[in-house]
């Protein structure tokens, strides 16, 4: 297990991943390590659109207590109106300790209606939404940004000075562009030199998929915190190891027990939130990610696949313990950082 000497405990971050970051994997990543979270983005014209009581808008505001103070909601929108609005909107409701302004996302249906990454080919709008939302809201403000649209113009550093101008409080960067969307490596001395640069809490994104990768992020860039995104599906472990590499020099890898038994507490928190129906399908890709890389386990995932109750995919997952466990292969093959960067689009 490697050595680390003079780390900082910085704050565990888990980003907001649309699709996956629910209350109930929320709940397991906080009772694991992470220190703060954001939810998945919402519209913000889709926020004003909807009346209190709509079941979108309470599935979003439905909370664990461990949530309290540490959970931000993150908007997308490009109409500095309507992102106001919807910022003092969210401000009413009691527990959220930031708004997030996205600013990273690539999918072509947000970027096409100039959303999500396609605001960062526009400063003075940025700092049109920054203004805006800053002033509609007592909660502070973040922003989370790519490092530019393309490789002839990776503007973050300018996207970040204007942040600070217009009174955000930190922003998150991810260390890519929009054109790379997922691939390559995401560049970290890139986000070091925008920290150096400006006098604003950055936090560091891309890439962090073993506790050692958080390390050595933070050593590289001078980041005031870490968010993880791909490297906790199936892993809400992942923040606690990074805890325990700091603090202690080691770290635990779980077993297929502890596994599985967290899988199940996410399952139920999920039943309780979604419905049985919608959480049998919600968490198939869940229960195959906290599979991956143990023996044996791609035939049970395809049998989960096809499973329509939770009392049947758990008598599956418990038998499939027992037996990894009677044949003594109760660890999972050391993850490829390929294996576990492909996972959000298995
Ligand atoms: C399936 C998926 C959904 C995502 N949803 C969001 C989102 O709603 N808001 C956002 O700002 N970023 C979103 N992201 C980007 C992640 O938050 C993060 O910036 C990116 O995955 C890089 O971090 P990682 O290398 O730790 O995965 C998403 C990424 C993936 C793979």
């Amino acid at each position: 297990m490697q050595e680390t000497t003079n780390q900082r405990n910085i704050p565990l971050i888990l980003a907001p991943l649309a699709g996956v970051t629910d209350a109930a994997f929320r709940s397991v990543c906080f009772e694991h390590g992470a220190d703060f979270a954001v939810t998945e983005m919402v519209s913000a014209q889709g926020l004003l659109h909807c009346k209190k009581d709509n079941s979108a808008m309470v599935s979003l505001l439905k909370k664990y207590d461990m949530e309290n103070g540490r959970l931000a909601i993150q908007i997308f929108g490009r109409e500095p109106l309507y992102m106001a609005e919807a910022a003092a909107r969210l401000s009413e409701t009691e527990g959220y300790c930031a708004i997030d302004i996205n600013m990273g996302c690539p999918a072509p249906k947000v970027t096409s209606g100039g959303n999500g990454s396609a605001l960062m080919k526009k400063p003075l709008l940025c700092a049109d939404i920054f203004r805006s939302v800053v002033a509609a809201t007592l909660l502070p403000v973040t922003a989370k940004i790519r490092l530019g649209w393309d490789d002839t113009s990776k503007n973050a550093l300018e996207i970040c000075r204007i942040a600070r101008e217009e009174g955000v409080s930190a922003v998150t960067i991810h260390g890519r562009t929009r054109t790379q969307m997922y691939s390559g490596r995401a560049d970290w001395a890139a986000i070091g030199r925008i920290k150096a640069a400006v006098k604003l809490p950055i936090i560091a994104n891309g890439d962090v998929f073993e506790p050692e990768d958080a390390v050595e992020i933070q050593k590289t860039t001078g980041a005031d915190g870490v968010m993880i995104a791909r490297g906790a599906l199936g892993n809400p472990f992942l923040f606690e190891q990074i805890k325990s590499l700091i603090g202690s020099g080691s770290y635990e890898i779980p077993d297929i027990s502890k596994r599985i038994g967290v899988c199940l507490t996410h399952y139920e928190r999920n039943i309780e939130e979604n419905g049985s129906d919608i959480a049998i399908k919600e968490m198939r890709k869940h229960v195959a990610w906290y599979l991956s890389g143990f023996y044996g386990s791609a035939q049970l995932k395809h049998s989960v696949n096809q499973m329509q109750d939770y009392e049947t995919v758990r008598s599956a997952l418990l038998a499939y313990e027992k037996q990894l466990r009677d044949i003594g292969k109760t660890l999972p093959t050391p993850r490829t950082r390929q294996s576990i960067s492909e996972r959000a689009a298995e």
